[in-house]
C-alpha cells in the first residue's frame, strides 16, 4: 500500500515490487528494481527515507526516522533481511543486514558490511567498510572473511531475480498514487510536524 502523508507522496522507481501488505507512507523514495516484501512498515511521516536501486527490504521490516534529526538512508544493492528494525541510520552500498537486527539513530554501516543476524547496533555507532559487525550490543569483529563477503555481495542480486519472478507470476510493479496538490519532501522544505 502506498499512501501520501500531508501531501508528500512516495516516489517509486520503475519495476519496484511492493505487495499490498507492505506500507510505504509519506516522504519515501524507492529506487528502480528495489523490492519491499510482505508486511513491511516504512513510515516517512516525520523525516525522509531513501531506499536505493536494487535494494531489498525483506518481510516484516520496520523502517522509521526521528523528527528533524535523523532521516534514514539505505543506498543501492543493500539487503535488509527479515524482521529488521532500522531507525534514523545510514546503510551504505552493498551491505547486508542480517535477520532480526536493530540499528538505531545516527549509526552508519559502511559499504559492503555484514551485520550478523540478531545484532543490536547502538546510536551513532560507525562500522568501517567491508567489516563484520555482530552482537548485542554489536562490535566490529574485523574484515569480512571470503565466505562472508560472498554472501554479502550475492543476496541483493538474487532478490532482483526473485521480484522479477513475482512479476512473471502476475504481480504488478508498484505505482505511486497521483494526488491533486502534492507537497515537497522534508529535504525540500516541508515543515516538520
Ligand atoms: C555472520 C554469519 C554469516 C556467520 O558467519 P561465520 O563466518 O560462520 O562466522 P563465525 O561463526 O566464524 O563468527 C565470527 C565471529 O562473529 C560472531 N558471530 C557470528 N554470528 C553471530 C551472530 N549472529 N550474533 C553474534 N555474534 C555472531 C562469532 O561469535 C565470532 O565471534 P569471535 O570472532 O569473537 O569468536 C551468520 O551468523 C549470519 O548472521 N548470517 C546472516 C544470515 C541472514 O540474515 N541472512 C539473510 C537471509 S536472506
Amino acid at each position: 500500500m502506498i499512501r501520501p502523508f500531508q501531501g508528500m507522496v512516495p516516489r517509486i522507481g520503475s519495476r519496484v515490487f511492493l505487495p499490498d501488505s507492505a506500507l510505504v507512507l509519506g516522504d519515501v523514495t524507492v529506487g528502480d528494481d528495489a523490492s519491499i516484501w510482505f508486511n513491511c512498515a516504512i513510515r516517512g511521516d516525520v523525516n525522509w527515507i531513501a531506499i536505493g536501486a536494487r535494494t531489498n527490504i525483506q518481510d516484516g521490516c520496520c523502517l522509521h526516522v526521528t523528527n528533524r534529526k535523523w532521516p534514514l538512508l539505505i543506498e543501492e544493492e543493500v539487503s535488509i533481511a527479515h524482521n529488521v528494525m532500522l531507525h534514523g541510520c545510514t546503510i551504505r552500498r552493498g551491505a547486508l543486514i542480517g535477520m532480526s537486527t536493530t540499528i538505531m539513530d545516527g549509526a552508519e554501516i559502511g559499504e559492503g558490511c555484514l551485520v550478523a543476524a540478531g545484532s543490536l547496533v547502538r546510536e551513532n555507532f560507525k562500522a568501517p567498510p567491508h567489516s563484520l559487525v555482530a552482537g548485542w550490543p554489536a562490535v566490529v569483529k574485523g574484515p569480512l572473511a571470503e565466505a562472508q563477503r560472498e554472501l554479502t555481495s550475492s543476496v541483493w542480486a538474487r532478490y532482483v531475480r526473485y521480484k522479477e519472478a513475482y512479476f512473471q507470476d502476475g504481480w504488478a510493479p508498484a505505482e505511486a498514487p497521483v494526488i491533486a496538490n502534492p507537497q515537497p519532501g522534508f529535504a525540500e522544505g516541508h515543515p516538520y510536524p
